[in-house]
């Protein structure tokens, strides 16, 4: 009796509970599509008031491309003071295109409908001086925000249910079910479990992939853009070469049979296309991505797999600065593996794309030349930061901090040094390696700081970090708001020794998920992505 009254309550408050859900939903509905409008100009309002002070430019208008000219001049990716590759690019600048009309905000329910009201409440004027020096102002996703989105995308946007059914999409919902009852198996002394959000799924997801996981690589496409990753394995867009060289070489998770393939690769890289079909100087990515247009138009055609699924179990792994853009028109349904993973300003959908970490390589023979650093109690820097003016963010971390204090080693682009011995000593005496962000979020420092034994210090408003599904971030590095530059060193300073030790150790452990090996280990880079794909594809598996 008593057990059926709880019983029953418990389904009232249950009740209760989906309806305030469903409410808060639809208002979001309301305020995302109908009267999306009025959300999206009160945004890119706001947007615009960041850019005009940021030389990145959200244009609303493509009329006059020339006069962009003069601010896209300057936009180069962000590279690393590191060794520039002999591959390196000359990069074009990103073109207007890449955000006319995409002022996206991809945020949860709540998120969106409070920025909503923030904005009503003081609303944005395009007024440039009232601005922070270029640093936009609150709304900065935080990484509880990301879970929490991450958390509620997997109960609500789950990708097309199939067209017709196949053995493989209840192996997925097997999967999913297991990963989700996982009980942690207290004696794998390779993984250490506060690097995880949690490390009992992580560990059962891994092991499925292995036991069961299969690729189909799509044959057509012509080299170099497609099928030829020896074109780009060294430089900062080495992770997609990297991966797919690894993908194609991986005969354990290849299969020729498509019927029995849970995700299906895009074999792609950004880079070539950057270098293929971009026109210099053209400004716009039109012909980027038609290009993939036809590629698509050509599978799509061809076979019925995209069909069956609306492409939610196909991916790329792409790591030029320019690939959200160039494939949210028309591949935007599938996973978009993104060393550019902006969450507010690149339409970077946590849950479905995957951020891939971004890693500078400089030797296509050994990628991993060296890493390590020296002990905590030999770390005599407290801070340490080198680079060009790349975005907005860097000028006003030097205007703070170059030239003073000495415990901070704030710099501009350091002066050249055989294989850029200066930066890297730097990395390996400091306690704590600044990645301020460039143009885009994502810099080859976040990794080049773990690979150094460095805590990272992430300066990047509404970055996702690589592996973000599965890592726990904040456990290893710490995340400071663009708006606190000028509170840096009391923040870093606020950090008690012992913690700042427990952080250091885990950056050290938390290093083999970052390393590229000739032939893949386990756990290492090459698996972290492929798990990131497979874990997002199984949680969004819809029957
Ligand atoms: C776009 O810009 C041109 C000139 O730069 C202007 O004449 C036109 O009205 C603008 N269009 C919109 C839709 O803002
Ligand atoms: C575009 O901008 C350039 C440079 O600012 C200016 O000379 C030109 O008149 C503009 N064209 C239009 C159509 O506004
Ligand atoms: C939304 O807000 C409620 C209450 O403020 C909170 O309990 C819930 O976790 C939030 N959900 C998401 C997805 O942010
Ligand atoms: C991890 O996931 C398992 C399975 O869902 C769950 O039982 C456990 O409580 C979770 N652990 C943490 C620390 O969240
Ligand atoms: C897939 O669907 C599209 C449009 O819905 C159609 O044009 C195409 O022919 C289909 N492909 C196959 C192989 O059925």
């Amino acid at each position: 009796m008593g057990h059926e009254l709880q019983y029953l309550l418990e389904t009232k408050r249950f009740v209760w509970l989906v309806a305030v859900v469903f409410a808060l939903f639809m208002m979001f509905q309301y305020f995302e599509f109908p009267n999306g409008h009025v959300v999206s100009s009160l945004f890119s309002a706001r947007e615009g008031q960041i850019v005009m002070n940021t030389t990145r430019f959200h244009a609303s208008n493509t009329s006059n491309i020339s006069s962009l000219h003069s601010h896209t001049s300057h936009a180069l990716s962000p590279i690393s003071p590191t060794v520039l590759p002999p591959n390196s690019p000359s990069l074009p600048p990103p073109t207007a295109v890449n955000t006319i009309n995409n002022p996206t905000i991809h945020s949860s329910p709540n998120t969106s409908v409070k920025e909503f009201k923030d904005l009503q409440k003081n609303p944005v004027h395009s007024d440039k001086s009232s601005t922070n020096e270029g640093v936009s102002p609150g709304n900065v996703v935080t990484i509880s925000e990301m879970h929490d989105m991450l958390v509620h995308n997997r109960a609500s946007s789950f990708s097309m249910k199939p067209r017709w059914s196949l053995s493989v999409d209840q192996e997925l919902q097997d999967a999913k079910f297991q990963i989700e009852n996982a009980h942690f198996n207290e004696n794998d002394p390779e993984l250490h479990p506060p690097l995880f959000v949690n490390v009992s799924q992580f560990k059962r997801s891994y092991e499925l992939m292995e036991k069961i996981l299969k690729v189909y690589i799509y044959k057509e496409g012509s080299k170099p853009i497609f099928h030829q990753p020896q074109a780009v394995l060294k430089g900062i867009y080495a992770s997609e070469g990297w991966f797919m060289k690894h993908m194609k070489a991986s005969p354990h998770f290849v299969t020729k049979n498509p019927k029995q393939a849970h995700l299906f690769y895009l074999p792609f890289s950004s880079r070539m296309l950057e270098e293929k079909v971009y026109v210099p100087d053209s400004h716009t990515h039109k012909n980027i991505i038609q290009y993939l247009k036809n590629y698509l138009d050509l599978i799509v055609g061809k076979y019925n797999f995209w069909n069956r699924t609306g492409g939610s179990d196909h991916f790329f792994v792409a790591c030029h600065d320019w690939t959200p853009s160039i494939t949210k028109k028309h591949m935007d349904t599938c996973i978009r593996a993104m060393c550019n993973s902006d969450v507010k300003n690149e339409g970077f959908k946590i849950g479905k794309d995957v951020a891939l970490p971004e890693t500078l390589v400089s030797s296509s023979k050994n990628p991993l030349r060296e890493f390590g650093g020296k002990p905590a109690s030999q770390r005599t820097t407290l801070a340490f930061f080198a680079g060009r003016m790349h975005g907005p963010v860097r000028p006003i971390l030097l205007k703070h901090w170059e030239n003073k204090d000495p415990e901070m080693k704030i710099f501009g682009k350091l002066p050249k040094s055989k294989h850029n011995r200066n930066y890297i000593e730097h990395m390996k005496s400091s306690k704590y390696c600044i990645c301020a962000k460039g143009y885009e979020v994502n810099s080859p420092r976040v990794v080049e700081a773990i690979l150094y034994d460095c805590v990272p210090i992430i300066i990047s408003d509404n970055f996702v970090p690589p592996f973000f599904e599965v890592l726990n971030w904040e456990s290893f590095a710490v995340f400071v708001k663009e708006k606190d530059i000028p509170d840096l060193k009391n923040i870093l300073v606020s950090i008690p020794e012992t913690r700042y030790l427990v952080m250091q150790e885990r950056v050290k452990k938390v290093q083999q998920h970052f390393f590229w090996h000739v032939n893949p280990v386990k756990y290492d880079i090459f698996h972290m992505i492929l798990h990131s794909v497979w874990y997002n594809r199984v949680f969004r598996v819809n029957l």
